[in-house]
């Protein structure tokens, strides 16, 4: 019996990581929706096959396991289901997604992840049961939820999922002081980074980033260059020059620049007039931060990436707003007049270290929060005022 269910779980762990695949080739794709796995099995072990394979479409709708039910025809009655996120338990332009599964006759479903959607939380796993199929709840941590960290981030806190990425010279430095702009992570850690970049919604620099290196901050992978993300200056001023770079590109990739100037004001029309946004940041505090990403959301921004410099980070890092950091170690060294690495960066309180490579001559390591930002440190949408994206 020990044997069985050994082994039962070692399917479970091997189509899981299949569907999760599967998963990954709509991230960013989906709209507000996530993007999820699905995928339908017959038999086990050895004889085990695959009958129809899923990912929710582009544009958030059909989701997965309409697809994968589609795929499968009539083959799909009797299988086991893989679903990376629990399936939908609501009417919206079509029935639940549990009903769906009830109907073509699945008779086993796994679940990667619990979905906190409060018209799903549960329900639908409760359909199932309801209909005598067997469920299994996997722990819904880690890699299954990665594909759809922001869209759960969304529905825990109201707010995207924010990773923080820093090269970091061998002496500890960010940059050099005095303006003059110096490479520290090498060719392949940096395609490495255009790939985050092209699976995030947002990229957001504070503005001494966009002076110093007048960066263009698009994704210019082959193939992958319509997928760069819009891009956020945090310049409460407005003191990013207008033959700056994030500028003078806003028609072609959009750029925001959140300032505590009026967006209506004289000051801001030049920039307006480039094709840039202006979003109200209040000021520097926390709130005044926090604000701005709570009203990301409504704005399709569920994932973030922030990418310097020192202070932004600083800020995001004294204001728990971050969910992972990306820290890229490099043998460059930039000896006196450097720009420190903020505190935290290097060795984080509250994050473990959750993947490690090498890429050329740079060492990489994520970081992920252990426990997840307090409600507290968080507030929901509604105790805060309203968006002003
Ligand atoms: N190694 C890396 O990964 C990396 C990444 C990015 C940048 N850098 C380097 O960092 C250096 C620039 O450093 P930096 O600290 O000046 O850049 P920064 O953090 O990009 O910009 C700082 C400015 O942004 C605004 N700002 C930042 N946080 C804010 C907040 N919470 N609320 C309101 N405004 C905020 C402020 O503008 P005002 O002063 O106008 O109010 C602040 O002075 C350059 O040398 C650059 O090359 C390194």
């Amino acid at each position: 019996m020990a044997d069985s269910t050994d082994r039962q779980h070692a399917d479970d762990e091997r189509f899981m990581a299949v569907a999760r695949r599967l998963s990954l080739r709509h991230v960013g794709l989906t709209a507000e929706n996530p993007s999820v796995g699905a995928l339908l099995v017959q038999g086990s072990g050895a004889t085990a096959r695959v009958v129809g394979r899923g990912v929710t479409a582009w544009g958030g709708r059909p989701h997965a396991e309409r697809v994968a039910l589609a795929d499968a025809g009539a083959d799909a009655r009797g299988s086991t289901a893989y679903v990376t996120l629990e399936p939908c338990a609501h009417h919206g332009r079509t029935s639940p997604c549990a009903d769906s599964l009830v109907e073509a006759g699945v008779s086993r479903v796994v679940v990667g992840a619990p979905d906190p959607d409060p018209r799903v939380n549960g329900r639908g796993v409760e359909i199932l049961r309801a209909a005598g199929i067997e469920v299994r709840c996997l722990s819904g941590e880690g890699v299954v939820t990665r594909p759809f960290e922001g869209f759960l981030q969304r529905l825990r806190f109201g707010r995207p999922f924010v990773t923080l990425k820093m090269a970091v010279s061998r002496d500890g430095f960010v940059g050099r002081l005095g303006g003059e702009r110096i490479g520290i992570s090498g060719r392949i850690a940096n395609r490495q980074v255009h790939l985050l970049r092209a699976n995030s919604d947002a990229i957001m620099v504070g503005v001494g980033t966009a002076v110093a290196d007048d960066p263009l901050l698009t994704c210019r992978l082959p193939g992958l260059s319509g997928r760069s993300p819009i891009r956020i200056v945090v310049d409460p001023q407005l003191r990013l020059p207008l033959d700056a770079q994030l500028v003078t590109t806003a028609r072609s990739v959009p750029t925001l620049i959140a300032s505590t100037r009026n967006p209506d004001g004289a000051e801001a029309v030049p920039y307006r007039r480039a094709g840039c946004r202006l979003l109200r940041l209040s000021g520097y505090d926390r709130d005044d931060l926090r604000r701005l990403l709570h009203a990301m959301p409504s704005a399709g921004v569920q994932t973030l990436m922030v990418e310097g410099g020192p202070v932004l980070a600083a800020a995001f890092l004294e204001a728990e707003l971050v969910d992972r950091i990306v820290v890229i170690r490099s043998p460059v060294e930039i000896r006196s007049s450097g720009v420190a690495a903020p505190d935290g960066v290097l060795a984080p309180n509250n994050f473990r270290l959750a993947r490690r490579e090498r890429f050329g001559d740079d060492d990489w390591s994520e970081w992920e929060r252990i426990e997840p930002c307090s409600p507290e440190s968080s507030p929901t949408l509604d105790a805060l005022p309203a968006s002003n994206l």
